[in-house]
C-alpha cells in the first residue's frame, strides 16, 4: 500500500527545473522516477506545468511539486501500489481535464513512473521485468541522433536529427560499439571539414557544425564516416524532421535552408532522399496535423515514416492515423500523454496494428534510467535516446546491463 508520495524540485540537463516524485509504501519499499522535458513539443501534448513569475525565469515547477503533495498524495495514500491502472485513472479524475492542465502533466507522469518504480520493487523485480515479464528480453535497436539541427542544435540544418541504426548489427553491444566509433571518426572528419566548432554538441549530445545547412551534407559525412570504420553492413539512416518546426501555418509551406517548399515540394524532397540514401526512418516530415500528408508518405516511402508531435502517445490520434493509414510507427514519449497507462494503450494499440514502437527520450531528461527499462518492458523493437553527455549514456549502460542480465537478444528491424 502507497503510504506517502513526495516531490521535489530538481535540475535536468539543461539546468532547467524539473520534478522528482518518490512513492513510498507500508512495507518500507520506494520507486523515484524524475520527468523528463521536450523542446520542441507538439501542441497536443499533455501541459507541462510551470510557473511562471521570475524564478527560474518562469520555468519553476514548485507548483507542480504543490500539486503532487497537497492534492496527490492524500488521494493515493492506501492504494495498492501495484495496481498501476487503477493508480493512472485516478490520476485522471483527480486533475479531471484531458490536456493535464489542472494538475499538470508533469505532475501525473511523475507519480505514475514512480509508483511504477515502487510496484517493481515491492515485487523484487527490475523494471522492465515488471513491466514486460519474463518475455520482456530483447533489446531495441537505438536510432542514434549524430547531427543535430532544427530547435536542438546551432546547425544550420532545418531537421532536427539525423541519425545512424545499427539495424545490421548481432547484438546490443556490438550495436552501440559501432555507434560510438562512427561517432568519433564523424568528429574527426568534421572538425577537418567544419571546424573544431562543429564538435560542440546540441541538446541530444549529437554535433552541430554551424556552416552545414542541407540535409544531404549531413548524410554524405555520416556515410563516409560509416564507410571508414567499414561498418557499411551494419547501418542505415534516420531522421528526425520535426517538420512542424520549420512549418509556416500561414501560408502552409516549409522553410528549409535553400528556400521555401510547398508540402508537394517537401514529399518529392523526402522520396528523393530515400532513393539516395540507406533511409529507413523518418520522423515528422509533415507538421502535426496532417494526417492526410503522413499517409500518403506512408503509402509511397519503404522508410518507416514515424509519428512524434501527430500522435503525441495518444492512443485517440494514433486511431485516427491507423484509419487512414497514416505513418507506420508510433514514439512512445509518456510524458507526452500523461501516465504509463495512457502510453501502454497506445503501445498496444500501435503493436495490434502492425505500428513499430520506438521508445523515445526528451531533449531535457536526467540520468535516471527508467527509459532504458521501459523501452524494454514494453517490448519496443526502437528506442531513441540521443548520443552524448550521461543523461543519455546512462540509457545506453543500463541496456548493457539488461542485456547482459537475462541474456537478452537484439530486436529485428523494424518490429
Ligand atoms: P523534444 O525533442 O524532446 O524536445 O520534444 C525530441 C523529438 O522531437 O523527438
Ligand atoms: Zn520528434
Amino acid at each position: 500500500e502507497i503510504d506517502a508520495v513526495e516531490a521535489r524540485e530538481i535540475l535536468d540537463n539543461r539546468l532547467e527545473p524539473t520534478l522528482r516524485v518518490t512513492v513510498r509504501t507500508e512495507d518500507g519499499t520506494a520507486g523515484q522516477a524524475d520527468v523528463p522535458r521536450g523542446r520542441s513539443r507538439g501542441v497536443h501534448e499533455a501541459v507541462d506545468l510551470r510557473d511562471g513569475g521570475d524564478r527560474y525565469r518562469g520555468k519553476g515547477v514548485k507548483t507542480a511539486v504543490r500539486n503532487v503533495e497537497e492534492r496527490i498524495e492524500p488521494a493515493l495514500v492506501g492504494h495498492s501500489v501495484t495496481d498501476q491502472a487503477g493508480i493512472d485513472a485516478l490520476l485522471r479524475e483527480l486533475d479531471g481535464t484531458p490536456d493535464g492542465s489542472n494538475l499538470g502533466g508533469n505532475s501525473l507522469t511523475g507519480v505514475s513512473l514512480a509508483a511504477l518504480k515502487a510496484g517493481a520493487k515491492s515485487h523484487d523485480l527490475p523494471l522492465y521485468r515488471y513491466l514486460g515479464g519474463p518475455a520482456a528480453t530483447t533489446i531495441p535497436i537505438p536510432l542514434v541522433d549524430l547531427i543535430e539541427g532544427g530547435e536542438l542544435g546551432a546547425s544550420g540544418l532545418p531537421f532536427q536529427e539525423h541519425q545512424i541504426v545499427p539495424t545490421g548489427a548481432d547484438s546490443f553491444g556490438d550495436a552501440i560499439r559501432m555507434c560510438a566509433e562512427v561517432y568519433y571518426e564523424l568528429g574527426d572528419e568534421l572538425a577537418e571539414s567544419h571546424g573544431e566548432s562543429a564538435l560542440s554538441v546540441g541538446d541530444e549530445g549529437g554535433y552541430t557544425p554551424a556552416t552545414m545547412t542541407d540535409p544531404r551534407d549531413a548524410f554524405d559525412s555520416i556515410l563516409d564516416a560509416v564507410r571508414a570504420c567499414g561498418y557499411e553492413d551494419v547501418f542505415e539512416l534516420g531522421i528526425d524532421a520535426a517538420a512542424t518546426h520549420f512549418h509556416d501555418p500561414d501560408d502552409g509551406t516549409y522553410r528549409l535552408a535553400d528556400g521555401t517548399y510547398t508540402r508537394g515540394e517537401l514529399l518529392e524532397f523526402y522520396a528523393e532522399l530515400e532513393e539516395t540514401y540507406p533511409l529507413v526512418s523518418i520522423e515528422d516530415p509533415l507538421e502535426e496535423d496532417d494526417f492526410e500528408g503522413f499517409a500518403t508518405l506512408s503509402d509511397r516511402l519503404d522508410a518507416q515514416i514515424v509519428g512524434d508531435d501527430l500522435f503525441v502517445t495518444n492512443d485517440e490520434r494514433l486511431r485516427k492515423g491507423i484509419d487512414i493509414g497514416a505513418g507506420d510507427a508510433l514514439l512512445c514519449k509518456i510524458n507526452q500523454v500523461g501516465t504509463v497507462s495512457e502510453a501502454i494503450e497506445a503501445v498496444e494499440t500501435a503493436r495490434e496494428n502492425g505500428y513499430a514502437i520506438q521508445v523515445s527520450e526528451r531533449s531535457g531528461q536526467t540520468a535516471d534510467t527508467w527509459l532504458a527499462e521501459v523501452a524494454v518492458g514494453l517490448r519496443a523493437a526502437q528506442i531513441k535516446t540521443g548520443t552524448t553527455r550521461s543523461e543519455r549514456t546512462e540509457q545506453y549502460n543500463r541496456l548493457l546491463e539488461i542485456e547482459a542480465e537475462c541474456d537478452g537478444g537484439y530486436a529485428a528491424w523494424p518490429r
